[in-house]
């Protein structure tokens, strides 16, 4: 049994693009512990099948509820699209039914209304979020009027997870993705960036967006969800630790993950490795 203020928040991706969810959760509320797991060794989990991606979600959820989390976020769109909902209703009543799993794509859907004057909204996201339809479906439940124009962009997270996402290359794929969204439909008037890693090329993806179409991150989103959620369910939120402190863990090379990692934190971090059963 754990005493009350000794839990912390986890945050999970399948690399280092949850880190981009941390950092504005962390700005908003820096109160609390956090623990960030990467599952860089097994990334990217965005061409991977359901099966797959919710088994290895599923174990960096239980790896978090071992670090001592009580509330976990899965700051990654593809495993919130395909892991997320099985692991609320099927696993947690069994291994953790007083904890909680909270994920991305819902609380993106909920501010499009709010977003879009054009009714028409793009979503880029990886060929698992887009395929599994999660954001027309969520969008479609909360804004039935709004038109949501997808398209999966394959090979961004791999360029950035091997820090080849500056390079002339990708800006060739970057436009070619746009481009073929934008072909769609001509009235989008807003598009989602429906992918934790994709703020890191927020820059080159603005060189290819025409001007007046709202480009949405999520960093800001999730971390006011969050602090709407806590504030909703103080049945959770008297166990979160106000440590103020935030450990990294990886399942690749700690000095690997260190490294590269502090290119996204904008600061030094030190990260443990941890193997996943
Ligand atoms: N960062 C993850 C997301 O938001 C995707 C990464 C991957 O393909 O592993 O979808």
């Amino acid at each position: 049994m754990h005493n009350k203020r000794q839990m912390k928040i986890g945050v999970f991706d399948s690399g280092y693009g949850g880190l981009t969810i941390l950092k504005a959760i962390c700005r908003l509320l820096p109160q609390y512990s956090y623990v960030y797991l990467g599952d860089n060794a097994r990334t990217p989990y965005g061409t991977r099948s359901y099966e797959v991606v919710y088994n290895y979600t599923l174990q960096c959820v239980r790896q978090l509820f071992e670090l001592d989390c009580r509330l976990v976020i899965i700051a990654c769109n593809t495993a919130s699209a395909k892991a997320l909902r099985t692991i609320q209703q099927n696993d947690l009543p069994r291994i953790a039914p007083e904890r909680r799993v909270l994920g991305v794509v819902r609380p993106t859907a909920e501010i499009i209304g709010e977003l879009t004057k054009s009714g028409t909204v793009g979503i880029l996201g990886t060929v698992g979020t887009i395929q599994s339809n999660s954001y027309d479906i969520e969008i479609k439940k909360l804004f039935p009027d709004v038109d949501v124009v997808s398209q999966a962009c394959p090979m961004w997270v791999p360029l950035i997870e091997n820090n080849e996402h500056k390079s002339e290359g990708a800006s060739y794929f970057i436009k070619k993705d746009i481009d073929k969204l934008l072909d769609k439909n001509s009235s989008i008037d807003t598009i989602i960036l429906g992918c934790t890693h994709y703020p890191l090329v927020e820059e080159q993806v603005r060189r290819f967006v025409p001007n007046g179409i709202n480009m949405v991150t999520q960093g800001k989103i999730i971390a006011d969800s969050l602090k709407d959620y806590l504030a909703r369910h103080p049945e959770q939120e008297q166990y979160c630790s106000k440590g103020g402190s935030v450990e990294f863990y990886t399942t690749e090379s700690e000095q690997k993950f260190s490294e590269y990692a502090s290119i996204f934190w904008q600061e030094p971090i030190e990260a443990k490795t941890v193997f996943l059963n």
